[in-house]
């Protein structure tokens, strides 16, 4: 762990969204670390937003395809990669919105998708959906910040769908589904409740206690003012926590 990519993200994360390219939206530490030990060289893989994760996949050897509507987060993540020393020539930034350009992209057959650009209702589902068909059988989805009702209402959609299992998750924010058929969900809605409110589900009891009093305490003031603190070394302002 002490000489992995994530480490040295995690002790010296980089700057790569906001107007000034001084934020960090950074997917969990957690999350970081199943890309790097689970990611392949050569495999085809693809996610809505860019940041850290990009990083880590790349570092990794992936042919992978980057959407963001800000060009400012290739040119930021190229200069990082040429820092850290990681090749970046098999990693395309296709900017626009996702629900734009997914549907213009060549429907290479992916290996690893990743959601977590827009988060309001519906772009992480018309994100899921727009990748859905091109993820190989046995192919992963990963859906970050799977407490917020627009994602939680894929997950809560496909439970039980024998096209896609619900596998783990990588930390308290990250689903994993792997593509397990080929078959559509079912055009009837059987009368479960998709989205509802804000929680964390998808986890079993134990951290999902944990998860939400994290969650709860570092929504407070003082929650967020120890973030704060505890970033301020990093020189960097930060948005989501764990
Ligand atoms: C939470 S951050 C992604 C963090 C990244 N996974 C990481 O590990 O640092 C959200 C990303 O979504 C991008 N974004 C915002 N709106 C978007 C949209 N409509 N389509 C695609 N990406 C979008 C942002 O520019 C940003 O790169």
């Amino acid at each position: 762990m002490s000489s992995s990519l994530t480490y040295r993200l995690r002790t010296r994360p980089v700057g790569l969204h906001g107007d000034h390219g001084d934020e960090s939206w950074g997917l969990a530490w957690a999350a970081l670390e199943w890309l790097e030990a689970n990611v392949q060289p050569g495999w085809h893989t693809l996610e809505t937003g860019s940041g850290h994760s990009t990083i880590v996949i790349a570092s990794r050897g992936a042919v992978h395809a980057a959407v963001t509507p800000d060009p400012g987060e290739e040119s930021r993540f190229r200069a990082a990669c040429a820092e850290l020393g990681v090749p970046t020539d098999a990693v395309t930034f296709h900017i626009g919105p996702s629900h734009v350009v997914l549907p213009t992209l060549p429907a290479t057959p992916l290996d690893l998708v990743l959601i977590d650009g827009a988060h309001g209702f519906p772009y992480p589902v018309i994100d899921w959906w727009s990748v859905a068909s091109r993820v190989r059988i046995g192919g992963v989805v990963l859906l970050d910040d799977a407490y917020m009702p627009p994602v939680a209402a894929i997950i809560d959609g496909l439970r039980g769908d024998p096209a896609w299992e619900i596998e783990s998750t990588a930390g308290y924010r990250t689903v994993i589904l792997r593509k397990r058929a080929e078959t559509l969900p079912h055009f009837d809605w059987d009368g479960r409740t998709v989205g509802g409110r804000m929680s964390f589900r998808y986890l079993p009891p134990g951290p999902r206690v944990v998860a939400s009093a994290r969650h709860r305490f570092f929504s407070t003031r003082l929650g967020l003012r120890i973030v704060a603190l505890v970033r301020r070394n990093a020189g960097l302002r930060w948005r989501k926590t764990g």
